[in-house]
């Protein structure tokens, strides 16, 4: 039997049965426990190779279901569930006993997010559990977008990987939490914050630059390509610029042409690309990379966010 394919009956039944799924998202793949089974939320971190302090988020098949596993609801969180349904975004809400604290490394907070893919919809119901899933890359690495990405890297980890095609959105979802009453952006993402302004009526703060552990997920080195990778402002003057030997050179925009991130200047075309570019230069030969930011507007600030962490030299 092929370890990728469109069996939603299979990997429901893989994951209820305690093995592990490379799950389609809008976002990214993640690789899918049932969050409920710590042997299975184990299998993740062991596969991930990931620090037991790094928590993982939640996925359900409906708002319905969000009961199962948090409690006291902020209104601030019913009312973007009612403007968006499923999307990219993440909500950070007081857990319920039963969420075993290996999922949320003993915090009293479970991150719980209900993905706007259907397949991913159709999985979740299918299992009929709440499932965990950090993206499917090894700790540290660039997140994969396509269900090969999966197989190239955790292949002999999964049980299966269900394929959903190239993921629509391409980055992470954006994290929201409630730390004192008011929203809080923990991390940027596929739901600009302009989004949540609107939504909320009032601005989020966000609080995304910590590098430590307890400031979880935000970890500066993450998304690194293995090889270096520098930064060029948005808007700079191309023409008088030429990459070192061995560098390539990416813009943001370039009127169609290739070496660029978008073919118009589209944010949402970059986050979608963004990824895969980064995976197409960490298996290059080049030595570095030169690519320029996204504008820092709406999705142009999630991609900003990666590729300032993809360009930190960390000692991780
Ligand atoms: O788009 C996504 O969110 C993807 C897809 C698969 O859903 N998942 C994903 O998971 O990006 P992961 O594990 O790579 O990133 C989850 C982030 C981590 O930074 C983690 O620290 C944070 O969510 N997180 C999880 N639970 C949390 C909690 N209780 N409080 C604060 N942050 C939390
Ligand atoms: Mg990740």
């Amino acid at each position: 039997m092929s370890l990728i394919g469109q069996d939603v009956a299979r990997a429901a039944s893989a994951l209820r049965s305690g093995g592990l799924v490379g799950m389609p998202t809008e976002t990214v793949y993640g690789l899918a426990a049932n969050a409920l089974d710590v042997v299975a939320v184990a299998r993740i971190f062991s596969a991930k190779n990931r620090p037991h302090f790094d928590p993982l988020i939640v996925h359900l098949s409906d708002w319905t279901e969000v009961d199962r596993v948090a409690q006291a609801i902020p209104s601030d969180a019913q009312l973007l569930w009612a403007k968006l349904g499923p999307a990219p975004l993440t909500y950070v809400l007081p857990k319920r006993p039963e969420v075993p604290d290996l999922v949320t490394s003993g915090l009293d907070h479970v991150a719980v997010r209900i993905p706007q893919l259907k397949l991913a919809r159709q999985l979740l119901a299918s299992a009929g559990v709440p499932v965990a899933a950090p993206s499917a890359n090894p700790f540290g690495f660039v997140s994969p977008t396509t269900a090969q990405h999966v197989a190239d890297q955790l292949g002999d980890q999964v049980d299966y990987i269900l394929d959903g095609g190239a993921c629509g959105v391409g980055v992470e979802s954006t994290i929201v939490a409630w730390p004192e009453g008011r929203a809080v952006v923990l991390r940027l993402g596929g739901i600009p914050v302009e989004t949540l302004t609107e939504i909320l009526g009032y601005e989020p703060e966000v609080r995304t630059s910590s590098s430590k552990p307890s400031a979880p997920g935000m970890l500066d080195a993450h998304y690194a390509p293995g090889k270096p990778v520098r930064l060029m402002d948005h808007g700079v003057d191309w023409s008088l610029f030429s990459a070192p030997e061995g560098a390539q050179a990416l813009r943001f925009a370039s009127n169609g042409t290739a070496n660029a991130l978008t073919t118009h200047g589209d944010c949402a075309e970059g986050a979608q690309r963004l990824f895969a570019a980064l995976r197409e230069f960490a298996a290059s030969d080049y030595k570095e990379l030169w690519i320029e930011l996204a504008p820092e507007v709406g999705l142009g600030r999630a991609i900003n966010d990666r590729l300032r962490r993809a360009a930190h030299r960390g000692e991780d």
